[in-house]
């Protein structure tokens, strides 16, 4: 039997006994909260939010574990990454039906309002490409589609931007949390774009830090420029001072200066580890 804390040959793998448990631990946490009667006066409404903003962090995460497995020289990481995107999917779908449990279940508001208000349309159409990209993860259809199998995959990463559109829109005044998103979905991609040896090297990932930091600040200020009638120069002037507190694009240079930091520490741990193990090779 095939259960997801054991690999194709059976064997026990903590890593994925430890991401499948955190796949529920958001759902039972909330579930505990509900119960507890501490969801506020509209639990089901915080379901929905709860849902959706867990279902945009599990698919950055799978977004992020290709770079971690690389940067990190751990290619064990590669075996989580279809439960991350399948509990992404997960999280999806049940921000789709607490949505519908908002509705009281009337069919015909849900559907005219996803046909009328655009970023349920956009939510809507990310849901159906992750569906797909979701009930054709099986082994047997991996193995049957082959490399169409990789083409057809690399839809995620639009779709996760349609997420992260969805969810700007649907934000009312304060769009820093879908910037900080944004920003961190720019990185993941940027970093995709890069030459293999550079991926593998160290001395770009400063650079790449300063570019999301960057793009993230030229996200918000757009953003507020073509949404708002916010003055998007007056908004850039904001991330060039921390008189106001840190904003998206500092946090997503945070962010990238912690990816250094690992970067540089694993190879320093990968060096340290090869000297020693000559050391403790040699005739005494
Ligand atoms: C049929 C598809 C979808 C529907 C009907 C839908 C509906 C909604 C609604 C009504 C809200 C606003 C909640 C509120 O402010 O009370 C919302 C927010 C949100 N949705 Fe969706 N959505 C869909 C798909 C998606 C998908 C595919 C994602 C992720 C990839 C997503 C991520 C989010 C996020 C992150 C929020 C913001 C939550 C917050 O307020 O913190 N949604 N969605």
């Amino acid at each position: 039997m095939i259960v997801p804390w054991r690999d194709r040959r059976g064997q026990f793998l903590p890593l994925k006994a430890a991401v499948f448990a955190s796949a529920f631990a958001p759902a039972i946490w909330y579930f505990a909260w509900w119960i507890m009667g501490e969801a506020g006066g509209r639990p089901v409404t915080e379901a929905v939010q709860g849902a959706g903003l867990w279902a945009i962090r599990f698919f950055l995460v799978s977004l992020a574990i290709a770079p971690a497995a690389r940067m990190l020289q751990w290619p064990g990481l590669l075996l989580v990454r279809r439960m991350v995107g399948l509990t992404g999917l997960a999280y999806g779908l049940a921000h789709l039906f607490f949505y519908t449990m908002d509705q009281m279940f009337t069919l015909g508001i849900v559907v005219s309002e996803i046909l009328l208000r655009f970023y349920l349309t956009i939510g809507f159409v990310a849901l159906l490409g992750f569906s797909a990209l979701g009930v054709t993860s099986t082994n047997g259809t991996i193995k049957r589609m082959g490399r169409w199998w990789k083409r057809l995959h690399t839809l995620a990463y639009p779709l996760i931007a349609m997420g992260v559109f969805h969810y700007f829109i649907q934000s009312k005044a304060n769009v820093s949390e879908p910037v900080f998103v944004a920003g961190l979905y720019v990185w993941l991609m940027l970093w995709r774009v890069l030459p293999m040896a550079w991926q593998r090297g160290v001395a770009v990932y400063p650079a790449l830090a300063l570019a999301a930091g960057l793009a993230t600040a030229g996200i918000e200020s757009a953003w507020y420029g073509l949404a708002t009638r916010i003055d998007p120069w007056r908004v850039l002037a904001v991330n060039e001072t921390l008189n106001f507190g840190l904003r998206p694009a500092h946090y997503v240079l945070v962010a990238g200066v912690v990816v250094v930091a690992l970067v540089v520490g694993r190879r320093v741990a990968g060096r340290f580890g090869r000297s020693s193990g000559r050391i403790a090779a040699q005739p005494t």
